[in-house]
């Protein structure tokens, strides 16, 4: 390729890119995410996800995994019709505009119970795929830090008690079966006090 093909190449990436981001803004609003999700995917209501800042192929492969039921668990049949109405394409775009979006700021909440949740979240090995504090996930797993606290202790619940059963959540069942629910809502007021960098 000539040098200003390579330029043009470039740019149409760079372009492609943005139009994608816009797409996943304009579909965000126009699929009614927002009502449950907040806005930017920051400001959820009770019980629903932090979606603004998650890492981008996890956001793609939930959104994927609801819309086909194999991620069947209890809270997520709200949004099953809706998410069942987005293309690939489109599940990707908003996959990639809610990664970019600013996170969520922490909870506030009880301190002492965060610290005790702190040592089970290093003890249990959680670290070592969602990285110290759940700020580092590897590849497509996710972030943990800043999530809403509801919402984690009826993850963690349904990932122990095989629920949520999918092939990923599965790999982390060792871990959390010895979390009894203390346990969890101590991990979970860990996490959702935890600021995200
Ligand atoms: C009626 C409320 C509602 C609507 C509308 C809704 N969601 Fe959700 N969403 C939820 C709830 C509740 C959960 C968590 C379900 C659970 O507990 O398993 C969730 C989970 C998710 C997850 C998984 C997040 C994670 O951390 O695993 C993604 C991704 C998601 N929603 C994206 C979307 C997108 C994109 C739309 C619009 C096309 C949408 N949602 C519309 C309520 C909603
Ligand atoms: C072997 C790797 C591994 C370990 C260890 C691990 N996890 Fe996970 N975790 C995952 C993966 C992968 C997922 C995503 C599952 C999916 O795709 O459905 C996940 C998902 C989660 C979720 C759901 C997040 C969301 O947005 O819905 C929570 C909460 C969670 N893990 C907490 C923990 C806790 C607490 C521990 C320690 C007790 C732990 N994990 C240990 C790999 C791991």
């Amino acid at each position: 390729m000539t040098r200003l093909g390579v330029a043009l190449a470039i740019l149409a990436g760079f372009s492609a890119a943005q139009a994608l981001a816009d797409d996943g803004k304009a579909l965000f609003a126009a699929k009614g995410c927002t009502a449950c999700h907040g806005e930017s995917g920051a400001k959820p209501i009770a019980g629903s996800p932090v979606l603004a800042s998650q890492n981008a192929d996890y956001l793609a492969r939930q959104m994927t995994e609801i819309a086909d039921g194999t991620r069947a668990s209890g809270p997520v049949k709200v949004m099953k019709p809706v998410i069942a109405k987005t293309s690939p394409e489109e599940r990707k775009a908003l996959a990639q505009w809610l990664a970019g979006q600013k996170p969520a700021d922490p909870q506030t909440g009880d301190k002492a119970k965060a610290e005790k949740g702190a040592d089970l979240f290093e003890e249990n090995g959680c670290i070592g795929c969602h990285g110290a504090d759940g700020l580092k996930p590897l590849a497509d797993y996710p972030f943990l830090a800043a999530q809403r606290r509801d919402y984690l202790m009826v993850q963690i619940k349904a990932i122990r008690d095989e629920i949520r059963s999918t092939r990923r959540a599965r790999l982390m069942v060792a871990n959390v079966r010895k979390l009894s629910d203390a346990q969890i809502e101590q991990v979970a007021e860990f996490l959702s006090q935890t600021k995200r960098k």
